[in-house]
């Protein structure tokens, strides 16, 4: 189970304060990316995370560069904390509310999506799961550590014969006709830039109004956009709504909105300039349905 960074921060501030710096068991080390001694893996996996160039050198000691995490029986490989890089690999809280959100809404009226594109796949985690409802599954990403990751996460979850694995500016890459896009886009306002974590626009929802956009312009009639993504509420309005109405009634789709969590990243609002007027961020979610003619 992924924790926010800021609680990850927290847990190993705890055990260096108790002197546990240094991985004791697997979980220390595929979980909470501690530094570990060589004598702590079993040999066999010694030598496939050599192999797989996973392993970073911390002085006498190692840190592995990916971590795992579960969802509904499924392993997903994604980058260790700290998720500094530019092209770090994202997995996180958000994640499992995104895939939740997936399981809910993925299926047409009991009927599979003949193609699913995931856009902004990270680990590929929201297609894989949405698997079990599409015929065929695409795993779309500007990062290519994303797709590298996407593809051994197809791989362990036993459907690459069923996976397309592309890289793409939102729907620019994917060829082919689409019935389902699904996405949980970065939407904050990042001053690293990080593409697992900037959504661009005043407060993080340019991405995600352009994700809106591309998809209803582009699904087969009577296809779906689930997407999952952060509002920012200024003065009791939610601006991604307020952006994202207007690209709905124009595509005139059928379409729902809801907030999942009405409180996410609180700590933004205090570090980040850029929130100084906002009261809150929510998770929300908007499925929008392509007319059918
Ligand atoms: C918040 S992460 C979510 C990853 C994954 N969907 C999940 O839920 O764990 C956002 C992802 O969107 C990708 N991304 C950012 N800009 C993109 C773009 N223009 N087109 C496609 N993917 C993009 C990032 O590389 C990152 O993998």
């Amino acid at each position: 189970m992924t924790v926010t960074p800021e609680t990850h921060r927290r847990v190993d501030a705890r055990a260096a304060a108790a002197g546990r710096t240094t991985a004791r068991t697997l979980r220390d080390v595929f979980g909470w990316s501690r530094p570990f001694e060589a004598s702590l893996l079993p040999p066999p996996m010694l030598e496939l995370a050599r192999a797989a160039a996973v392993l970073a050198g911390d002085g006498p000691l190692f840190r592995s560069k990916v971590r795992f995490s579960s969802i509904g029986g499924r392993i997903f490989a994604h980058s260790a904390y700290p998720t500094l890089a530019a092209d770090a690999v994202f997995f996180g809280p958000d994640t499992y509310r995104y895939c939740d959100l997936v399981v809910d809404e993925a299926t047409f009226d009991g009927r599979r999506a003949k193609r699913v594109v995931d856009v902004g796949c990270g680990s590929g985690a929201g297609g894989i799961v949405a698997s079990t409802h599409a015929e065929r599954v695409v795993l779309a990403d500007i990062n290519g550590a994303a797709l590298a990751l996407s593809t051994a996460n197809a791989a362990l979850a036993g459907i690459e014969d069923r996976v397309e694995i592309v890289e793409s500016d939102v729907l620019r890459g994917v060829d082919g006709p689409i019935d389902l896009v699904i996405a949980n886009p970065p939407y904050m306002v990042d001053p690293a830039s990080r593409a697992y974590r900037d959504g661009g626009g005043s407060f993080g929802e340019a991405l995600a109004v352009r994700i809106a956009r591309e998809a209803l312009e582009r699904l087969e009639p009577g296809g779906r956009l689930v997407l999952y993504t952060g509002a920012a509420v200024v003065d009791g309005v939610d601006t991604f709504l307020r952006a994202v109405r207007e690209v709905c009634i124009e595509a005139r789709a059928d379409w729902r909105y809801r907030e999942i969590d009405p409180d996410v990243f609180g700590e933004e609002i205090e570090q980040n300039d850029a929130y100084a007027a906002v009261e809150r961020i929510a998770a929300v979610a908007l499925v929008a349905t392509r007319p059918a003619g």
